[in-house]
């Protein structure tokens, strides 16, 4: 345990079975090779790199639904909850935000209704919603109230630690601002960590503490946005933001 961080990842590797079909040999594809960072509470880390690089596997992996092959996943904080790109695979298309949202505390929560309901306001207000929101369903509101139910979703437990999946990657570029907007208030007034993950560099740019570049499944850099901005030292970072 150490005080100052949420999440220390060391050497891992990991990957995904591919093929072995009743005739084959089932072979495994490594996707993450000898991962190593370490995520400071409070901190936003984003994650870049090319589509199919093992960004979304580096998640699973934290989150538990990938097993690591070696290597280790150290945390320091409760368990990261997660944000999706597209909040429609992630709401309950079935049930209003207001039940969406007090789901969870009903099934972990020692909370009483009345305690429940005042929490699910509360975190309404975090995320800057109207009341109003609480009684509809997710296919009712806007692209962008969507993506504040799921974050007050990832909120409602009270973690310290979230990951971030392309979050604003499916909205509009003034939606995708408030947003950000509303993700790095979140960091400062709840002190939470996210490791954010996007291709987009310059979302990157605008949010970040720091970044890791990933290539093939390898960090092949990482420092503070300054340094990796403006004093790039891969080439493959270089291509990357050339890119943009
Ligand atoms: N469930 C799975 N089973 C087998 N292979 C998978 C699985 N999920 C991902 N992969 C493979 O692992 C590699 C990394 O995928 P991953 O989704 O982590 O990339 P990514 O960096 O998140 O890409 P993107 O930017 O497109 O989201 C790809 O080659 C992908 O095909
Ligand atoms: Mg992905």
């Amino acid at each position: 345990m150490n005080e100052e961080l949420t999440l220390s990842v060391r050497h891992l590797t990991c990957g995904y079975r591919a093929g072995g079909g009743l005739f084959e040999k089932a072979v495994r594809q490594e996707v993450l090779r000898d991962v190593t960072f370490d995520l400071r509470n409070g901190e936003i880390l984003g994650l870049v790199g090319e589509s199919g690089t093992g960004k979304s596997t580096l998640a699973k992996a934290i989150l538990g639904m990938v097993r690591p092959d070696s290597g280790e996943i150290i945390h320091h904080t409760k368990r990261p909850q997660m944000i999706f790109q597209d909040p429609y695979s992630s709401l309950n298309p079935a049930y209003t935000v207001a039940w969406i949202l007090e789901e969870p505390l009903r099934i972990f929560g020692k909370y009483d209704g009345p305690e429940r309901k005042r929490r699910v306001r509360e975190i309404l207000d975090r995320v800057e919603l109207p009341e109003e929101c609480l009684a509809a369903k997710p296919s009712e509101l806007s692209g962008g109230q969507r993506q504040r139910v799921s974050i007050a979703a990832a909120l409602i437990q009270r973690p310290k630690f979230l990951i971030a999946d392309e979050p604003v990657s499916a909205l509009d570029v003034t939606i995708q601002a408030q947003i950000l907007q509303l993700l790095k208030k979140l960091n400062q007034e709840l002190g939470l960590s996210y490791l954010f993950i996007s291709h987009d560099l310059n979302v990157v740019y605008q949010l970040c503490d720091r970044v890791m570049v990933m290539k093939s499944g390898q960090i092949v850099e990482q420092g503070s946005v300054e340094e990796i901005f403006n004093h790039p030292r891969q080439d493959y970072t270089r291509q990357l933001l050339a890119a943009e």
